[in-house]
């Protein structure tokens, strides 16, 4: 990432997530709010649970509303699509790469741990951020 180091954040709730996908759940298109994300795979599912990602849509000077209606109507041919293997370690700019998990078929959940990394120590959720992610404050 080019950074001189990272710091894990200095938040009880957002520090480690792990998240389950479980029959016919997905996550829908969107961009990251971070910089940049780190996962890795815990559990494949049998089928589905693709990561679909489309490499910078948008930047900072040009939020692309054009481009990002072609890649939500099923036209943008770069559209790119991974089967992360369990263990899989993926570190992934996703603040102006527009990304989603396709829907998880069959009983076994894709679980994925993620890691949320700082430039700087101490990066905390204001309460107001934990109860809009996690439904509480800590
Ligand atoms: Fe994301």
């Amino acid at each position: 990432m080019g950074k001189p180091a990272l710091h894990a954040m200095d938040d009880p709730l957002a520090r480690v997530n792990v998240m389950e996908y479980r029959r016919g759940e997905a996550l829908n298109w969107h961009f990251d709010r971070s910089e940049f994300t780190t996962t890795i795979l815990l559990q494949a599912p049998e089928a589905g649970g693709l990561f679909e990602y489309r490499r910078d849509l948008r930047s900072p000077e040009d939020p692309n509303h054009e481009g990002v209606a072609r890649l939500l109507r099923g036209e943008d041919p770069e559209l790119r699509r991974i089967r992360l293997e369990p263990g899989a370690l993926n570190i992934f700019r996703g603040r102006d790469t527009a990304h989603r998990v396709t829907p998880v078929e069959g009983d076994r959940p894709r679980l994925v741990a993620v890691f949320s990394y700082f430039d700087r120590p101490g990066v905390r959720m204001t309460p107001d951020e934990q109860r809009g992610f996690y439904g509480r404050a800590a």
